[in-house]
């Protein structure tokens, strides 16, 4: 190693990953993230939260916000993560991580954040009315990850950007503060299908919670009939499925339904259209909302099981908050150390 070569972080692998508790959950957060949250709990150190004070940096009405961080938690455990594996806890409950983001939101720079198609998108044409928590936004979600020197981030393809910049403010807090290795550079894991679900309606466009269609989008929380309808009014073309992945090239709302059923069924691309190569829609749309029911059905049910008792849902973000704390604390006590600060 040279000395211009910045020391590599030695600390253990640990996953993060949060949600934003702004609306129903949909099939796209499902396949995108919750479905890799419960898989790498069994493999490597796991924390999810619910990022409360993201939600806030567009207007939540305060009476409302507690019981979206419980129906985001519910979501969580419906989908299998395990409190006495993962670390569960809400961000708010843990000041740090504030704390931190003040520190980051003096390491980036601001030709960084303009560059943020995230912020372009929420902000829409009239920018200067947005919150300025809406702009720094990517940063508090640096400061989320770096916090407990995360190295691995389940995340759809959409945050991919928010990534490469939580690397830059690793590595530039590193250098800045000659601290080699003191963050580590975290990886997002986009890899699957279900990276990038498309909206229902329209194949080129993401699947949102903020659409203001309700068709556009299968919520966890959807009953049996209300999957089947949404699939059966999705938008496709009247083309057979094709036998190879290059030809549903330019067949965007196929190329979604296929990529949809393979997450769904935890198999390759190819190996769905292997089985329905040459069948139409009137055939595949059925045996989807067949899959998609059968999978997410049983979610729905544990979500309302679930949220019948918030004084546990409470109790279990209480415990996870107490033992994020103990891993926050320590960071963040070294941080006010390296950036020489008075209270430190
Ligand atoms: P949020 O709440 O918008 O979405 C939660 C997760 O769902 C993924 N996702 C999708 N995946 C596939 N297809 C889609 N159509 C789709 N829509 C959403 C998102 O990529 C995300 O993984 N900024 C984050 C929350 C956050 C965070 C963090 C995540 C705050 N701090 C630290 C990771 C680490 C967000 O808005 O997610």
């Amino acid at each position: 190693m040279t000395d211009q070569t910045p020391a590599p972080f030695a600390g253990p692998k640990r996953v993060l990953s949060g949600v934003q508790p702004t609306g129903d959950l949909h099939l796209g957060n499902y396949l995108g993230a919750l479905v890799k949250f419960a898989r790498l709990q069994h493999e490597i150190p796991t924390f999810i939260f619910v990022a409360d004070q993201h939600a806030i940096t567009e207007w939540q009405d305060p009476a409302k916000l507690k019981g979206q961080v419980r129906e985001i938690t519910a979501a969580y455990l419906a989908t299998g993560l395990d409190p006495k594996v993962a670390t569960i806890f809400a961000q708010s409950a843990v000041p740090e991580h504030t704390e931190l983001a003040w520190v980051f939101d003096c390491v980036a720079r601001i030709g960084w954040l303009d560059r943020m198609t995230q912020f372009k998108d929420k902000a829409g044409k009239h920018k200067e009315r947005a919150s300025v928590g809406l702009y720094a936004y990517p940063v508090l979600q640096a400061a989320d990850i770096l916090l407990y020197k995360a190295t691995h981030v389940p995340v759809g393809e959409d945050q991919r950007q928010h990534l490469e910049l939580t690397r830059d403010i690793a590595q530039k807090f590193n250098h800045d503060f000659g601290a080699p290795g003191f963050f580590p550079l975290p990886d997002a894991l986009t890899q699957g299908p279900g990276a990038r679900i498309m909206s229902l309606r329209d194949g080129r466009a993401k699947m949102s919670k903020s659409d203001p269609s309700d068709y556009s989008r299968i919520n966890l929380t959807d009953d049996a009939e209300t999957i089947s309808q949404k699939i059966r009014k999705a938008r496709t073309d009247p083309d057979p499925l094709p036998a190879s992945l290059d030809a549903l090239e330019g067949r965007p709302e196929a190329q979604n339904l296929v990529g949809v059923y393979a997450a769904l069924a935890g198999k390759a691309p190819q190996a769905v259209l292997d089985e329905f190569a040459g069948q139409g829609f009137g055939v595949f749309k059925p045996r989807l909302a067949d899959l998609a029911v059968e999978v997410l059905g049983p979610i729905g049910a544990e979500m309302r099981r679930l949220l019948a008792d918030p004084a546990e849902i409470d109790r279990i973000l209480a415990d996870g908050a107490a033992r994020a704390r103990a891993l926050a604390q320590p960071t963040m006590a070294e941080v006010r150390k390296i950036v020489g600060f008075w209270n430190s």
